[in-house]
């Protein structure tokens, strides 16, 4: 399905990408028949946020990095668990054991540009779940008004550039990183 369509039909749900005003909790069948619970991320979170990004492989935490960070800091961890209306928006996916199998999220920053994140765990990768992620942020951020998505890339980074250019991005080179922008009223005007 196009990035356009998967949009459509995420909006005409109930309650996908409106994870701030109603309960949100959405089981994802991945391709290799496995499944996930979508949640928005929660303050509790952030210990298993910090053992998921360290079970992370090294180039998987350099590629979200970009750059070395071995261990998440209480700090980061519990920013990156908390939502802030407005300004940060959080999603986690958890494997059957309650351990987590992605994050992703976008904050809006002084200029109100909306920049994402995103990591799926190593063994949880080209399964189709970036994509469902990626696709739900985007779907709250239009819901919310925002123009565009932004992220920036390390070169080589295949899945991720892939996973953009489905959804439309413009790429452009700026020194070791690709900068991409996903506009958002696009993908939303089918
Ligand atoms: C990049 C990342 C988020 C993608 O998530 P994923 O669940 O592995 O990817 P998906 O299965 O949803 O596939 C995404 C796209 O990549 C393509 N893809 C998957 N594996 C690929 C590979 N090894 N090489 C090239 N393309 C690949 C898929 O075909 C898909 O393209 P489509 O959207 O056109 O169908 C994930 O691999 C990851 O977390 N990597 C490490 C951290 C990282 O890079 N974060 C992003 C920082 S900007």
């Amino acid at each position: 399905m196009n990035a356009v369509a998967a949009m459509a039909e995420l909006r005409a749900r109930p309650c996908a990408g409106r994870w701030q005003t109603q309960p949100y909790r959405e089981t994802l069948a991945l391709k290799n028949s496995r499944s996930v619970l979508l949640r928005p991320a929660h303050h509790r979170d952030a210990a298993a946020l910090q053992r998921f990004f360290a079970a992370l492989s090294p180039r998987s935490r350099l590629l979200r990095f970009h750059g070395a960070l071995n261990r998440l800091p209480d700090t980061a961890a519990q920013r990156m668990s908390t939502q802030v209306p407005a300004r940060h928006v959080a999603l986690v996916a958890l494997a059957d054991e309650g351990e987590l199998a992605a994050e992703a999220r976008y904050a809006i920053d002084n200029e109100g540009a909306a920049e994402f994140g995103i990591a799926v765990g190593d063994g949880w990768q080209g399964q189709g779940l970036g994509r469902a992620l990626l696709l739900r942020l985007a779907v709250h951020a239009s819901d919310s008004g925002i123009a565009a998505l932004r992220g920036s890339v390390l070169p080589g980074n295949e899945p991720m550039l892939a996973l953009m250019r489905s959804l439309g991005a413009e790429l452009r080179s700026s020194g070791a990183e690709i900068h991409g922008t996903i506009a958002l009223r696009e993908l939303a005007a089918a």
